[in-house]
């Protein structure tokens, strides 16, 4: 076991499983760019400011850059028995350059070590989180101006409704992402506040210049309370509920997905290289990608929870509890970074069946809106339209038949309104090519809410 940077104080070596519990290099081995990045801003700072020399810094500095060269070749490895990064990275750095490796941690706590460098990678993180996001809404986009025609049935309670286009149904999974993009970028900017220089709680009675290392780093400014900038998680909080956002909606597709490549629907094949087969049924072909992201939001989710209970007890300032928010935090980055890795090329790879997408819409009464919106056009009020219409939706499925092949007389049974002008009003194309209101269902609209998006995502 190394020696513990409090050893001066103890008599006895803490106990082995007891070190292991409250180890968590593991974990935090991922942030060791921004580790030693937070550590050559402070070393810079240390320097400017007078409180080491300008050599002693050079040397910190140059320490520092070897360990980060050598941990990403790979030549160094994180030591698993340091209980944390930011110790070994201390470690190491004294034992290249000596003495004046002990002096980097003047003016700076673990506490506030750990609050920079978890904002730092999560900054990494959320804007990776939005590259992705980025592709699938331009995949989405793609699809939707490809297929602004292809008419299938909008469901209501799952049940047929109306008549919607494809490339519409996906737009709003557009929309959705878009607005996932928004919320991860807001989180990030609040989150943009360097908690350096708070020290263990109560700031340092170092000359330090906190603005400088804020703005060595890229942050927007110094956090203004020492205390709430060591003590403060409320951005793993509001990143995991804008990641568990994300995964509902790749869930609420991946639903429709399934559905959607049953024998049942048939609207789409999913590529072969992103389904899998059955170890008995010789016939199966199983979405298993879009049910995993389905299930894996259940982790995600949890890990919002973790994060809310972990911090809703705590008195202030740093309280170990709160290395606890690295292992959900970084959960819900990873499975939602690999759910998209996988979703986008799965939808991209998919076949559309749109003749069985059309069928199922012809299939029934899902014109009987615009039946009525006929009617309503002819001068009936809409609600006794929509009677009239209701009376012969009926009175033709006790005679086995659809408003397509009904004969006129049968229409007019129910308002003497009814003309030969009714078979165009009902057709599926004209239903929706109709549907011109702003964010309407029509092919025209599709590809304007398509080219509103791209534009959007541009500016982002
Ligand atoms: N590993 C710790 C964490 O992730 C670092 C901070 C430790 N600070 C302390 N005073 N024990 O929260």
């Amino acid at each position: 076991m190394n020696e513990k940077l409090w050893a001066g104080r103890f008599s006895k070596a803490l106990d082995e499983n007891a070190n292991d519990y409250n180890a968590s290099i593991r974990l935090d081995k991922r942030m060791y760019r921004q580790d030693i990045k937070g550590s050559i801003a402070h070393a810079a700072m240390l320097s400017h400011t007078g409180i080491v020399s300008p050599a002693e810094a050079d040397a910190i500095i140059s320490g520092l850059k070897s360990i980060y060269a050598d941990m990403d070749s790979g030549a160094l490895a994180a030591d698993f028995a340091c209980e944390d990064i930011h110790t070994f990275i201390e470690q190491e750095l004294t034992r290249r350059i000596g003495e004046a490796g002990k002096r980097l941690h003047t003016a700076r706590s673990r506490n506030d070590q750990v609050a920079l460098d978890i904002r730092l990678t999560l900054r990494d993180e959320a804007s990776e989180v939005v590259s992705l996001l980025k592709e699938l809404i331009s995949v989405l986009c793609t699809l939707s101006e490809a297929h602004a025609e292809v008419i299938m049935p909008g469901y209501t309670h799952m049940q047929r409704a109306q008549p919607i286009t494809f490339g519409h149904q996906l737009m709003a999974y557009a929309y959705m992402f878009l607005r996932d993009i928004g919320r991860l970028n807001d989180a990030a900017r609040r989150m943009n506040v360097c908690p350096l220089g708070s020290g263990a709680l109560a700031g340092t009675t170092f000359p330090i210049d906190r603005f400088e290392t804020a703005r060595a780093l890229g942050f927007d400014a110094p956090c203004e309370n020492s205390l709430d900038g060591v003590s403060d998680r409320d951005f793993c909080v509001e990143l995991a509920c804008a990641l568990s956002l994300v995964m509902t909606h790749l869930s609420r597709l991946s639903e429709e997905i399934i559905l959607w490549c049953s024998w049942e629907f048939r609207f789409i094949e999913l590529d072969d290289a992103y389904s899998t087969g059955s170890s008995i049924m010789p016939q199966k072909k199983n979405p298993d990608m879009a049910e995993l992201t389905r299930g894996k939001t259940g982790r995600v989710n949890g890990n919002l929870i973790t994060l809310l209970t972990m911090l809703k007890g705590l008195p202030l300032a740093y309280n170990k509890d709160m290395q606890e928010d690295k292992e959900a935090v970084f959960d819900s980055f990873d499975t939602v970074k690999l759910a998209l890795t996988v979703c986008t090329p799965m939808l991209a790879t998919m076949r559309i069946n749109s003749d069985n997408m059309r069928a199922a819409a012809a299939k029934g009464f899902i014109n009987a809106t615009d039946c009525a919106d006929y009617l309503t056009r002819k001068g009936l009020p809409f609600r006794s339209a929509y009677k009239a219409v209701g009376e012969l939706v009926a009175y033709l499925m006790r005679e086995g038949k659809t408003l397509e092949s009904a004969v006129i007389s049968d229409y007019r049974k129910f308002s003497d309104l009814f003309d030969e002008d009714v078979y165009e009003a009902i057709n599926l194309d004209e239903c929706v090519k109709k549907r011109i209101s702003f964010g309407g269902t029509s092919p025209e609209s599709v590809r304007k809410q398509a080219a509103d998006v791209r534009s959007r995502l541009k500016e982002l």
